[in-house]
């Protein structure tokens, strides 16, 4: 029984791919992913994703988000088959939807593909997701989109990922042309170009060659784009980096795809590389040591919660990355950290289109559960022992705001409102230091406040007001000395839930002077 139940695991392990596609708003994502999606058959239109987006910011009225909560509980995870993998796509929202959940929901993912628009390069929220994923050295795909547009040379792209990413890139395929010129890619592991043709680019056709010399490739692309892609590959076998997957798997070079997303133009062969050389779900830091994911007892954490879309409920659904065993439904788990069995009868797992209801589950996917108010972020589930995974980071917030209660009768049911939506996750709140004692919160993203806002009128009947601060950057402080009276020019002197002190700076300049004046402190991004 138990070796069929461990060699049943490690089967599954094998097959799952969970990763997050990581970008900035406009670079492609839903586009790509629909056709990921569709190249696994989980949906059967096109577009289908697409419009669901934009029913999500069709408005900013705060019953539409709410609303497209619940759309996006179902588009949260997108789990499809392909070539005898199961793959899990995990959504991180951008727009203004990016939140301290979507640097969270990467914790979950075992890597992570970033998608870079060919004319725009490395944008600003593509750095912060990036930074995420590198401190936790998950490997880190590429794809360039929008070939089908003039953009900048793949080596002034090249060139850009290393100066502002910090990491050396390995094309896995070179372009032929770009823009109007655009007839192809040359994959230069399985030497065979991919063409792209026809009046609305949609013929796509793929032929071995011998390698790039092949005069096959000049028959097909004219003399001008053949001699350019000689001269751009000499160069890269001589100066590029090689494909090293030992580097590609600690995080440390990433391997560089080019396509056209909306165009389905190099997506299949991506999806195929990206399956091969992506790792199955890794094995997790607890406090009982390392959880491999074949371990035969089930265990998990949640990354995310998210509330139910009708107010008149005021269950969430929390997001649960299966870590190690085997996940049947109905099955009975300690919550570690409230000490109890509990049952997990009701799970659900996301697809593109509808909840289902999951019967069994393996390490790498992603189960929502009902959760009537027990869980918060960070919480572990396992089965038998008391697994605690390692704590969830705190993720330094960008915006802060001080509140006011409209209703000064209502403070308990305030109290209350930010207490619960701290532990969720939703907030970050700071105390001033000094004397009197002044509540701030903080967030990654607007959307918090709104939520925030929205959820204490919804739920704890509280109208606040929030007064925004002008506040950017949050940096803790690790010292045994530290001197209040040095923030006090554009910062201010802060202590989080914990007690441990943040310094809050207006611009990065106030902050680089902080630095500078206090070289026994360290100033960190997340809590400690
Ligand atoms: P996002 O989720 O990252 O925000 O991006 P999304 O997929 O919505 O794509 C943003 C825009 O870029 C869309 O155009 C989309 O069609 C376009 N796009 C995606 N991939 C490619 C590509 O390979 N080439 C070109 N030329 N465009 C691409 P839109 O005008 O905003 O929407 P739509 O009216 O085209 O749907």
């Amino acid at each position: 029984m138990s070796q069929s139940l461990s060699d049943e695991i490690k089967k599954e392990v094998e097959k799952r791919r969970t990763f997050a596609i990581i970008s900035h708003p406009d670079a492609g994502k839903t586009t790509l992913t629909e056709k990921l999606l569709l190249f696994g058959g989980a949906i059967r239109l096109a577009g289908s994703v697409k419009a669901r987006k934009a029913s999500r910011h069709a408005t900013s009225d705060w019953m539409e988000i709410e609303k497209q909560r619940g759309i996006s509980v179902t588009s949260s995870v997108m789990q499809f088959d392909y070539l005898g993998h199961r793959v899990n796509i995990l959504d991180t929202p951008g727009h203004q939807d990016f939140s301290e959940d979507t640097f969270r929901t990467l914790t979950a993912a075992d890597s992570a593909v970033m998608l870079i628009d060919v004319a725009k390069g490395v944008e600003a929220q593509t750095v912060k997701l990036f930074q995420v994923c590198r401190k936790r050295g998950i490997p880190i795909f590429t794809f360039i989109n929008k070939l089908d547009r003039e953009g900048q040379s793949p080596f002034d792209l090249m060139e850009e990922i290393e100066r502002v990413l910090g990491i050396r890139s390995v094309p896995m395929n070179w372009p032929i042309g770009m823009g109007r010129e655009l007839c192809g890619v040359y994959d230069r592991m399985k030497n065979q170009v991919e063409l792209f043709k026809g009046d609305d680019h949609s013929t796509i056709a793929v032929r071995p060659v011998s390698d790039y010399n092949d005069p096959v490739i000049r028959e097909m692309a004219g003399d001008y784009l053949h001699d350019q892609l000689i001269q751009d590959l000499e160069l890269l076998d001589v100066a590029g980096d090689p494909f090293d997957f030992e580097k590609v798997r600690a995080g440390e070079l990433t391997p560089v795809f080019f396509g056209s997303a909306v165009n389905n133009f190099g997506v299949q062969t991506f999806l195929e590389n990206f399956l091969q050389l992506a790792p199955t779900p890794t094995s997790r830091i607890s406090t009982t040591g390392m959880i491999e994911p074949t371990d035969e007892k089930f265990s998990g954490y949640v990354f995310k919660i998210q509330a139910n879309m009708n107010p008149a409920h005021r269950d969430r659904i929390a997001f649960l990355r299966i870590c190690s065993g085997r996940f049947d439904r109905g099955m009975s788990v300690r919550h570690v950290r409230a000490g109890k069995e509990i049952k997990l009868s009701q799970p659900q797992q996301f697809l593109a289109q509808d909840r289902d209801i999951v019967e069994s589950a393996f390490p790498g996917d992603i189960i929502g559960l009902f959760d009537p108010g027990i869980f918060r972020i960070g919480d572990s589930l396992s089965q038998g022992s008391d697994i605690v995974f390692d704590e969830l980071p705190t993720f330094s917030p960008e915006l802060f705001a001080k509140v006011t209660v409209k209703n000064a009768l209502k403070h308990k049911q305030y109290q209350k409102g930010i207490d619960q939506l701290t532990e969720e996750g939703t907030i970050q709140v700071f105390h001033t230091t000094g004397g009197f004692d002044e509540m701030i919160l903080g967030v990654v993203g607007q959307l918090q406040f709104e939520v925030m806002q929205y959820r204490m009128r919804a739920e704890y009947g509280v109208e606040i007001q929030l007064h925004r601060m002008t506040f950017q950057f949050a940096r803790w402080i690790v010292d045994d000395h530290i001197d209040p009276s040095k923030y006090r020019i554009n910062s201010t002197l802060v202590k989080d839930k914990k007690g441990n002190y943040v310094a809050l700076f207006e611009n990065e300049y106030a902050m680089r002077t902080a630095i500078d004046k206090n070289p026994t402190s360290k100033f960190l991004e997340m809590a400690p």
